[in-house]
């Protein structure tokens, strides 16, 4: 029997509403990508209420991402930024403020991969996926920190890997790993030094996601095999979508999520958990 004082509304809107980003402005990077995660955040942002400043080295790509998001109704800028680079990040997020005003959102979506083993990779290489994984992401929050910090409010979803959780996966190598890893320290040291000032930091660890960032850091064959191996085993029997992280990416950036910080979400169909 239901109790009779428990009526809902069922025009109650408050729990949908609480997964709405109206009026905020969310700095998006990695967000050029045709297939990638950073875009389909910009997307599901926007169409959530945000304004979102789409940034990326690939500056035709922005231009593109930017373009779809106004097709479809909503206020994106692109931005042309190298996350690596103070110089840039800086550059960007002035941009960024003046189209868009202050950040309320920070997405740390850029990043790469290699496939290399380990006896294999050479300093440079190394150096190079942690710049763009750590520094990268690391130097975003910094820009944007202290007009989060003097608002004290603010969503930081950093994108790290199931790689960084076993010690690589099927497709990650070493130094890849070791950045994800990494990002989830940075992730949750934030977590507990911004929680003061109402900032939350989380992370997303993906599984393989279908966008294209395997074939780009070593073959088609090994996307590929990476694809049909993870449809095979993961108990869910696919890979990943861009919209799957998506998804997540806006329920931790809303005020649904408002009491959770700290936390590395798995997105992965299965394939690992913790
Ligand atoms: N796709 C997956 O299977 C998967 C799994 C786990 C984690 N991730 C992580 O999710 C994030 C997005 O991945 P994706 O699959 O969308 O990759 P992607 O390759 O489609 O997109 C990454 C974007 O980052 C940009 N980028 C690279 N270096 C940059 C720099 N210095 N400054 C600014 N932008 C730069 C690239 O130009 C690209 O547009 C990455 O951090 C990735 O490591 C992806």
């Amino acid at each position: 029997m239901s109790d009779p004082k428990v009526k809902i509304d069922p025009t109650e809107s408050s729990y949908l509403d609480a997964f709405r980003l109206d009026g905020q402005a969310a700095l998006i990077t990695g967000a050029g990508s045709e297939r990638g995660i950073g875009r389909e955040i910009g997307l599901a942002y926007a169409a959530a209420g945000a304004s979102v400043g789409l940034a990326d080295v690939d500056e035709d790509g922005v231009r593109a991402a930017a373009q779809t998001v106004r097709a479809a109704g909503g206020k994106a800028v692109p931005l042309r930024m190298d996350a690596t680079d103070p110089g840039s990040v800086s550059a960007a997020v002035a941009v960024f403020e003046r189209e868009l005003g202050p950040v309320d959102i920070l997405v740390n979506s850029a990043g790469i991969s290699r496939s290399t083993p380990i006896w294999e990779i050479g300093l440079e290489e190394f150096d190079l996926i942690m710049g763009i994984n750590v520094r990268g992401g690391f130097l975003c929050l910094k820009a944007v920190l202290p007009g989060m910090m003097r608002r004290r409010r603010g969503r930081v979803v950093w994108l790290s890997s199931v790689a960084g959780k076993q010690g690589g996966g099927i497709f990650g190598t070493s130094h890849y790993a070791a950045s994800k890893a990494a990002v989830i320290g940075l992730c949750q040291a934030a977590a507990r030094e911004l929680g003061p000032y109402g900032i939350t930091s989380n992370a997303i660890a993906p599984g393989f996601v279908d966008t294209g960032i395997v074939a780009r850091s070593s073959s088609q064959e090994l996307e590929d095999q990476v694809r049909v191996s993870v449809a095979g085993s993961a108990p869910l029997r696919r890979a990943g979508t861009a919209k799957d992280i998506a998804c997540a990416a806006l329920y931790l950036a809303s005020d649904a999520a408002a009491y959770v910080t700290g936390e590395i979400l798995d997105v992965n169909g299965g394939s690992y958990f913790d």
